[in-house]
Order: structure tokens, then sequence, then C-alpha cells
């Protein structure tokens, strides 16, 4: 495998100047938003206590569009008008002052890549951002005072056309939604690239896992991540600093002679971004799944949408079996639909 030192040399020398950037919610966890699938820690593992169908489904169209209450009553801690830009968001930003950031995919949509400096038309939001939000049936806009408002509570906002009463969904991607067009638009930029670096990402998710395997062999492709994933490290150009990408581009950062220019550029787009009340957002995370999950308990009703998926997915590795005895007793308390089986 190369080193941190063979990058470094070429960084130097001027032999790298289109970096190609692939994120992950690895680099936002330092600014308080747990990542989706550590186990334990990530938001998927949280979420047990809710008898979700299965982890996911919180962000997918379809149960949203029948159940989307577990969405907002988590929505307020997930928040990004409370976050502030890691060390990380800042070494993209400076990449990009430096001139050498060729395009950042993000899969983030807590849109801290801009709040550090990064410049929008560098960038794409691959599942979207939480900037803006609309009806996710008739599509009607939304204002954002009202939709502050609702996040703020944690009530479900609804569609102001008075026929239609759908939903307000933040204009991010759901599972079972395509990302833009500009993906495909922008994807090319990944094979000019002459070094890639790959942050905080499980790369299990569509389509930005495809995007490590189309840099050219011989191209250098830096993990930053706590553990190995997606076969990063199979080729003798790739190059892995297992741990918190903050340390890791610090590490980059000093051995480019970068290391202060980083610490300044960061200080300042910290102290630059507007942020409310201090919100201990892990915590109140944990508070709101608590406060959702006996709610949901109380409740002898299992909305329908919420069975059929339930019931689509058992069997799946996903399914959490203490949900589906609760169901069925649920169900033989109030009812009509028979028996939830696991065959
Ligand atoms: P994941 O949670 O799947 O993966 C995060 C990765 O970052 C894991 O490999 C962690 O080990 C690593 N990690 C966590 N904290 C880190 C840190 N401080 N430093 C370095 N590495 C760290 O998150 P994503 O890959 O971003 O989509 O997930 C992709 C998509 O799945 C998300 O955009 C979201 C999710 O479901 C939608 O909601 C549509």
């Amino acid at each position: 495998m190369a080193d941190i030192e063979t990058i470094a040399s070429k960084i130097k020398a001027g032999q790298i100047n289109r970096v190609v950037v692939l994120a992950g919610a690895g680099i936002s966890t330092a600014a308080g938003v747990p990542d989706f699938r550590t186990p334990e820690t990530g938001l998927y593992a949280k979420l047990a206590p809710l008898c979700l169908p299965y982890p996911e489904a919180i962000f997918h169209i379809n149960y949203f569009g029948h159940t989307p209450e577990p969405f907002y009553a988590l929505a307020r801690a997930r928040n990004p008008v409370n976050l502030k830009p890691t060390v990380s968001h800042a070494f993209l930003a400076l990449l990009a002052k430096k001139n050498l950031l060729h395009f950042l995919f993000t899969q983030n949509i807590d849109g801290l890549e801009l709040d550090a400096g990064v410049p929008g038309d560098k960038m794409m939001a691959v599942h979207g951002n939480w900037k803006s939000q609309r009806c996710h049936k008739c599509k009607t806009p939304y204002p954002d005072d009202l939709m502050q408002q609702a996040v703020n509570s944690g009530d479900v906002p609804y569609c102001l056309v008075a026929e239609c009463g759908g939903a307000v969904k933040p204009d991010v991607v759901f599972f079972g939604e395509s990302v833009a067009p500009r993906f495909e638009e922008e994807e090319p930029k990944v094979r000019e690239a002459d070094l890639m670096l790959i942050m905080g990402t499980s790369l299990k998710v569509n389509p930005c896992t495809r995007l490590p395997p189309q840099v050219p062999d011989g191209v250098p492709r830096v993990l930053l991540n706590m553990d190995t994933v997606g076969g990063i490290g199979g080729r003798a150009s790739d190059v892995s600093i297992l741990g918190a990408c903050d340390d890791g581009v610090r590490q980059l950062a000093d051995a480019f002679g970068w290391r202060d220019e980083l610490e300044s550029l960061w200080a300042g787009a910290v102290a630059a971004k507007p942020t409310g009340a201090e919100v201990d957002t892990m915590a109140l995370l944990d508070e709101s799944i608590e406060k959702l999950a006996k709610k949901m308990e109380g409740s002898r009703q299992v909305p329908e949408g919420h069975r059929r998926m339930l019931e689509a997915h058992l069997g799946s590795k996903s399914t959490n079996m203490e949900c589906v005895v609760r169901f069925r007793q649920l169900r033989s308390l109030s009812g009509p639909n028979g028996p939830i089986t696991t065959s």
C-alpha cells in the first residue's frame, strides 16, 4: 500500500491537482450527529425501541407517506441549524481554497460543507439538503418559518393546500426516490481525479457506492474512516488512515504543511456559523426516541401502512422479533387484520 508521505510529496510537487472527495455521515459525528450504521451508537441501532418495520424505513418515502411522525419526532435533534462544521469540513474548504478540489460528493444533508466554505459549484449534496421543504405529495413549497416551528415542536407539518393535506418533507432524497440528474453529469469527474478521498462513509448506499471503483488504476484513493470499507485498501496505490477523520485530516495537513491554515480556517468557520441556543443534539435524540417509543407502546393502534411494511419485511435480517411479538399482542387485543406471521 502507498502511504501519506507519497501523497504529500506529490501534493508538494504539484502532481496532484484534481482531488475528488466522497463524504458520509462520519465527517459530521464530531458536530454532534450520530452516523447511521455504527453498531450501538449509530441512528439505526438507536431506533430499535421504535419498532420500525426496518431501520431505514424512517427515511423511506413510502413509510413517510403514511407515517411521518417518527421522522418529525427526531427532526429537532438532527436539524442542521444547531450544528457547526468540523475540522474535516474545514479541510474540504481548504482543498477548494487551494484550487485542488475537483469535486465533492457528499451524502450528508446537513450543509456543513457549504458552511465551512466549500463553493456550491464544487460539490453536490447527493441526498439533497435540509435547506428547503415541500409537500411530499403535491410538491408545493412550504415556508421556512413554519417548518422551523414544526421541527422545534416535533409536530408533523401538513401541506397548506387544503385539498392536498400531504405531509411536508425536507428536500432530501429518501429511499425510494431518485437522486438529482446532476449526479450523472458530475460522475465522470471521478475518472478525471488524480486523488480520491473517501471520508466517513460505510459505502453501503447507492449511487455513491459506485464512485470509488471508477477511480483509474494507479490513482491513489485515501480512506479516512473508522474502519475499512468497500474494499478500499485493495489496490497498491490505496492509503488507509483509520480512526476519526478529524485526526486523519490533521495528519494529512501536517504532512502537506497546511496545519496552521487548516486550524485557522476551521476556527473561522465555527465562529461564522450562527446557531440558536446551544443544544446537546445527542442527548436530545436519545430523549426524543424514548418519548416516541413510550407513546407508540401506549397506543393500541398499529398504523395500517406500518403494519403492511412490517409484514413485508418479516424474515429479513433486520426483523426485530420483539416488535413482531408486541404487534401480535396488539392485534389480538384490537384486531381484525389477521395474525402477523414469520413464515
Ligand atoms: P454510515 O453510518 O452508513 O457510515 C458511516 C461510516 O463512517 C462508518 O463506516 C463509520 O465507521 C464511519 N465513522 C463514523 N464516525 C466517524 C469519524 N468520526 N471518523 C471517521 N469515520 C467515522 O453513513 P453513510 O455512509 O453516510 O441516506 O450512509 C449513507 C446513507 O445512508 C446516508 O446518507 C443516509 C443513510 O441511510 C439516506 O437517508 C437516504
